[in-house]
């Protein structure tokens, strides 16, 4: 069997899952190099990894970069990924800077796993809290047509990172202790005890940059740039998980029984959908799994056609590191 020089990039939230990931589905690693933005050692499930600064030339003999760096301007992508294809390595990258750039595929390989193909080295991997999403509406557009779709997630600590989870701790930590300690903020507001409806930073229409993704990454992988679709993103005390109440219109009649039925055929899903006996997905089922869980589907009782899912990944696995290497995998079939 071939086997490939690989490079992660970044080992916060998502690089370390990314490793373990690596490592869970048997990737054929010829070398596998790990870096950061300094030097040191770290342990992921008892595996030591040797981390190096990176650099311009890191890439050397790379095939496959998976980036999980920091998003902008001077982020790890944008600075080092061009040194990446310039060595011939395929990129594929965590964050949001090329995602919607018309050259680059956005893809979840459970819907658009075509287009990895038409890569010019490299493939973004769409955020967290749209993969889920995309993955189960992908059946249900192909059988019966979205007409439109609402969204409201309720997203974890781990989606903002290493820091947000640190933030959580800390501030329950001090709560469960009595301690009157400052607790610094990574994200924008206090989360223990509470919840906030931002992530990202507000822009056109009073939309938040992460609901923005959420509208603009779904149309561009379900191939449908008018697809009628808004979202409200909230941040929830979870650690890991993404959460969401989808609201579809399809366009042909389609029963919740045949879409639980199209969706426990479909790759990637697993369906628990038997609220009557407490069962339904939450995340703290779904942490350190790899498949989309969907529950609560039923009918809107007074709009032709409305239906309600509940849908909910860890989102540092499928929302993240899996997503990345089943689309390495892709590449290598
Ligand atoms: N968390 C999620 O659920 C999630 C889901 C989907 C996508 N993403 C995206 O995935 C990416 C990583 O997110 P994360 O949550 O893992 O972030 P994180 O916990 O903050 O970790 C960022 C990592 O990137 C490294 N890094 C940052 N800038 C770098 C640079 N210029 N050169 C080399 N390494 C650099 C950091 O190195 P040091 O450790 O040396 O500081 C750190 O290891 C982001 O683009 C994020 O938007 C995250």
């Amino acid at each position: 069997m071939k086997r490939y020089n690989v490079a992660v990039v970044g080992v916060g939230a998502v690089g370390e899952e990314m490793l373990r990931v690596l490592k869970q589905r048997n990737f054929p690693i010829h070398t596998l190099k790990v870096f950061a933005r300094s030097a040191r050692t770290i342990l992921v499930d008892g595996q030591e990894y040797n981390v190096e600064e990176l650099t311009n030339d890191s890439f050397k003999g790379i095939n496959i970069a998976l980036f999980a760096g920091t998003e902008g301007e001077k982020g790890a992508a944008v600075t080092y990924a061009p040194h990446a294809i310039k060595a011939g390595a395929v990129v594929i990258d965590n964050g949001a800077d090329f995602r919607m750039n018309k050259d680059v595929p956005l893809v979840v390989p459970e819907a658009n796993p075509q287009d990895a193909k038409k890569n010019r080295g490299i493939i973004a991997n769409p955020n967290c809290s749209t993969i889920q999403m995309v993955v189960a509406l992908a059946p249900i557009k192909k059988r019966a047509g979205l007409k439109r779709v609402i969204v409201s997630t309720y997203q974890a600590v781990s989606g903002s990172g290493r820091g947000g989870v640190i933030q959580a701790e800390k501030e329950f930590k001090a709560w469960a202790t009595d301690s009157d300690e400052t607790v610094p903020l990574y994200m924008d507001q206090k989360i223990a005890f509470n919840l906030f409806p931002h992530i990202g930073s507000f822009g056109d229409e009073d939309y938040t940059t992460e609901e923005w993704k959420l509208v603009k990454e779904s149309r561009k992988i379900l191939h449908d740039p008018r697809m009628k679709i808004s979202a409200t993103v909230v941040r929830v005390p979870v650690r890991t998980g993404h959460s969401e109440a989808v609201y579809i219109e399809t366009q042909k009649p389609i029963t919740p029984a045949a879409v639980r039925k199209l969706l426990e055929k479909a790759p990637g899903i697993t369906v628990l959908d038997d609220p009557k006996n407490k069962i339904y997905p939450m995340p703290k089922d779904c942490e350190g799994c790899d498949d989309v869980f969907v529950g609560r589907i039923r009918r809107d009782p007074f709009v032709k056609n409305g239906l309600w899912l509940w849908v909910v990944a860890d989102n540092l696995r499928k929302g993240a590191a899996t997503n990345a290497v089943q689309i390495a995998e892709l590449l290598i079939k």
